[in-house]
């Protein structure tokens, strides 16, 4: 299976961005300049939107993700969300190990993994978020990293469930910086997320992947990067919170 047969995936990260009555307004704005998309769309919205984005989203094809999930099932943890409340709201996705998450919430590589599972278990699709810093990629340890992070992350996920796991490369430097990923560095790490899968679990269930990029994507930029041949799709930040700039990027994948 090569790019034209994987699906491709533009989701939107709102971010601690957009109150329920604004989400509204923004779907409503979204939704009619999406309608014929090629590519999977969708909106990770905060915890608080969930609801109504799930009620404008029903009958249309943008579907709704969380933008994190706790991996216990239940119990004294207060302020969490388990996979199961999302599952039953209607959630879809849910971006996991997002570097924000890291960096100011302690997430860390063994706690991505327990999340991961969690959603898999409940029947969501978690977005794993890997990346490096701009320290790391001047030590030139990006590969080994990222190979680290998808490995660590994707243990104990079973080959049945990776199907429903989409990876993001989302290089912290790049993030909310304006400073994008060259196309060629991006389908580079992107390629070597697809190989180090492939190790795992085999060339074709790493053929099937949907690896996204993310990091200034916006609608000036999309177009190179989602031409690469490993770059299934992207994972948006800022350009996600402007319904027309978030719909170029959905045409530019629907093209790519
Ligand atoms: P920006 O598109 O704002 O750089 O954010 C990217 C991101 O973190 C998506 O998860």
């Amino acid at each position: 299976m090569d790019k034209q047969n994987r699906k491709a995936i533009i989701a939107g990260n709102w971010k601690m961005n957009k109150t329920p009555t604004e989400a509204g307004f923004l779907l409503d704005d979204l939704i009619p300049q999406v309608e014929y998309a090629n590519c999977e769309v969708v909106c990770c919205v905060p915890a608080t939107d969930l609801a109504v984005a799930i009620a404008k989203c029903a009958g249309t094809n943008v579907h709704v993700g969380a933008q994190n999930v706790h991996f216990e099932k239940a119990g004294a943890y207060t302020g969490e969300i388990s996979a199961d409340m999302l599952a039953d709201l209607g959630v879809e996705y849910v971006v996991v190990g997002h570097s924000e998450r890291r960096q100011y919430f302690a997430e860390t590589d063994e706690t991505v993994n327990k999340r991961a599972k969690a959603a898999l278990a409940a029947g969501l699709k978690p977005i794993i978020c890997v990346g490096e810093s701009l320290a790391q990629r001047e030590q030139g340890v990006t590969e080994e990293l990222v190979r680290m992070q998808v490995k660590i992350a994707l243990g104990g996920v079973s080959a049945e469930q990776l199907k429903n796991v989409v990876i993001a490369y989302e290089p912290v430097w790049a993030i909310g910086t304006g400073r994008t990923a060259t196309a060629d560095q991006a389908q580079e790490v992107c390629a070597a997320i697809r190989k180090v899968v492939g190790e795992l679990y085999g060339e074709d269930a790493a053929r099937g992947l949907t690896v996204q990029y993310g990091g200034s994507m916006n609608a000036e930029n999309a177009a190179e990067l989602l031409a690469k041949p490993d770059v299934d799709g992207g994972l948006i930040g800022g350009a996600s919170l402007k319904a027309d700039q978030f719909a170029v990027i959905v045409d530019a994948a629907t093209k790519g």
